[in-house]
């Protein structure tokens, strides 16, 4: 039996539904493909990005046979590179030892790599129809509000009440169409800040509502600071060619490609801390010469801001130590090596130039 909130939901969302390209002919690959991509990303941002990664890998079976470097090619610009990564490992592992078929249960789902709570909730209730609860930021806050959630929502106590919540409602055989249309709830009324209660389904049973309190929900943990790392990078020059290295497989920004260099230690100097970066990376003394510009970004648990320079090399050849490999790149060439945001700008920068010196009279 539904309850009664799951109905007002539902003949909500049977009207107001956004209509995104996924939602237009899913199947369970469509589904964790997207899923994945809008793991703490807005929805307008991941439609292109969805778009192309279905163009070029329309079914599981072309995305297990892709190399990495094309998977994090499409995704570049997303950020959060290990999804990629994982969602090329688990195609693989489909592929030679699940017949090609994504289970269909949260416990087989979670197995996979890439694949958590939520993922495997998400994909079961919306591409198998099964009765399992979903919770993402937009059903937290919707949850948290209708509830009255007074434990951080990101506590050990919080989420366990918020998934019980999410539960609780479900109603049998539609849980998929429920959990999204409290996701586009979320999106389109329940909003962070400012939330159109007065168009609300659930305004006369959201105890936050009654009580005037939907700003304060969900009660947020207190944060640690943001780290912020001062970084200095080389673009190390040799004829017309610069030198790019590619990021070991793992870790941050795993098998993305980059202009080498590192953290500034305590009481280093951005060029002391560049040459002492190169030799332990690549074995190599270079010459620092002018400052080619300063580039931040931020990232989810610390911000960059990051000092290149052009360099050249003092004698003797490099090595891949930390990196997986390194090559030299003419600057039109550099958009075929996925990289991330700072590393890009830097790219475009010098193909720029270098455009604009090639057409100077
Ligand atoms: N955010 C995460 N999953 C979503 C979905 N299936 N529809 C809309 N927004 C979402």
């Amino acid at each position: 039996m539904s309850t009664s909130l799951a109905v007002r939901l539902l003949n909500w969302y049977q009207e107001h539904a956004r209509c995104l390209p996924w939602r237009e002919h899913p199947n369970p690959y469509t589904v964790w493909i997207s899923e994945v991509m809008l793991q703490q990303t807005r929805v307008e941002t991941v439609i292109p990005y969805y778009e192309r990664w279905m163009e070029r890998f329309p079914t599981l079976a072309s995305l297990a046979l892709a190399s990495q470097q094309e998977v994090l090619t499409v995704w570049e610009g997303l950020g959060y590179y290990s999804r990629p990564r994982n969602l090329h490992q688990a195609a693989q592992i489909v592929m030679n030892e699940l017949g090609g078929k994504l289970p269909q249960d949260v416990r087989h789902l979670r197995r996979l790599p890439g694949i958590g709570r939520y993922t495997a909730g998400a994909i079961a209730s919306i591409a198998f129809g099964m009765d399992e609860p979903a919770l993402d930021g937009n059903i937290r806050r919707v949850l948290a509000r209708v509830f009255d959630v007074r434990q951080p929502a990101r506590s050990q106590a919080g989420e366990k009440r918020l998934w019980e919540l999410a539960n609780a409602h479900l109603p049998p055989d539609q849980a998929g169409e429920y959990n999204q249309a409290l996701m586009d709830l979320g999106a389109l009324i329940c909003t962070p800040r400012q939330p159109n209660c007065a168009e609300c389904p659930l305004n006369n049973t959201c105890k936050a509502f009654s009580l005037g309190v939907q700003a304060e929900r969900p009660v947020k943990l207190n944060k640690e600071p943001v780290p912020h790392y001062i970084v200095s990078s080389a673009i190390i020059q040799r004829d017309e060619q610069v030198l790019i290295a590619q990021r070991p497989p793992h870790g941050l920004l795993g098998g993305m490609w980059e202009f080498p260099g590192g953290k500034v230690e305590p009481g280093e100097d951005l060029i002391s801390a560049l040459k002492r970066e190169i030799r332990e990376e690549l074995g190599i003394d270079i010459e620092v010469g002018s400052a080619y510009g300063i580039y931040q970004h931020a990232y989810t648990h610390f911000r960059v801001t990051l000092h290149a320079f052009l360099c050249k090399l003092n004698g003797s050849q490099p090595h891949s130590i930390y990196h997986t490999e390194f090559t030299w790149a003419k600057p039109p060439s550099l958009k075929n090596y996925p990289m991330g945001k700072i590393d890009r700008q830097i790219s475009n920068a010098l193909l720029n130039l270098q455009e604009t010196f090639i057409s100077a009279p």
